[in-house]
C-alpha cells in the first residue's frame, strides 16, 4: 500500500554529519523523499510531537535532546514505508538493534539513537501535519518508479 512517514534525523546524526549517510539508504531502498526541511524544532513543538510520551521518566530529556540543535525532517513516500522505515532504522534502543539497521550500524545507546520514524499510519499523518504544510509536500513522478513498483 502506498504510504507517506515522517522521518526526521536527530541532532547527533546532524552533528555526526550522516545525514546523507542516512537518506542514502532510504533512497537506495526505493523510497520517495516528497518533503524536507532543515530545522531547529522548539520546546512547544517537541512537546506536541512526543505527546504520547509526557509523563514517562525520559520525556524531559528527550526534549531537550531533541531541542538542541538543528534535525533533518523529511516525508518519505512508498510502498509500507512506515513499517519498512521503522526496519531499517532498527529497534529503538541502539544496544539491541541489528547490523544492517541504522541504529545497529551507527549508534551505541539509547538517548543518542540517530533517527525518528512514524510508528503508525494514525502517527504518520499527525507528526506530518505537525511538521508540513500540504503545499510543501510535492508530488511527483521519477523514472524509475516503473522499476520499483
Ligand atoms: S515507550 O515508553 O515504549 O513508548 O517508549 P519508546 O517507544 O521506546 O521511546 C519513545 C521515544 O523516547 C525515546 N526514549 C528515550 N530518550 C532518552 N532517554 C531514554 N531513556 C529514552 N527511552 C526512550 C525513544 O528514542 C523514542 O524517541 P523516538 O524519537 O520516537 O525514537
Amino acid at each position: 500500500m502506498m504510504e507517506k512517514t515522517f522521518l526526521m534525523v536527530k541532532p547527533d546524526g546532524v552533528q555526526r554529519g550522516i545525514i546523507g549517510e542516512i537518506i542514502t539508504r532510504f533512497e537506495k531502498k526505493g523510497f520517495k523523499i516528497v518533503a524536507a526541511k532543515f530545522m531547529t524544532i522548539s520546546e512547544e513543538l517537541a512537546n506536541k510531537h512526543y505527546n504520547e510520551h509526557v509523563g514517562k521518566p525520559f520525556f524531559n530529556d528527550l526534549v531537550s535532546f531533541i531541542t538542541s540543535g538543528p534535525v533533518l525532517a523529511m516525508v518519505l513516500e512508498g510502498e509500507d514505508v512506515i513499517a519498512s522505515s521503522r526496519q531499517m532504522m532498527g529497534k529503538t534502543n541502539p544496544h539491541d538493534a541489528e547490523i544492517g539497521t541504522i541504529r545497529g550500524d551507527y549508534a551505541v545507546v539509547m538517548n543518542r539513537n540517530l533517527i525518528h520514524g512514524s510508528d503508525s499510519k494514525e502517527n504518520a499523518q499527525r507528526e506530518i501535519s505537525l511538521f508540513f504544510d500540504e503545499k510543501e509536500i510535492q508530488d511527483y513522478d521519477k523514472a524509475i518508479d516503473n522499476w520499483i513498483h
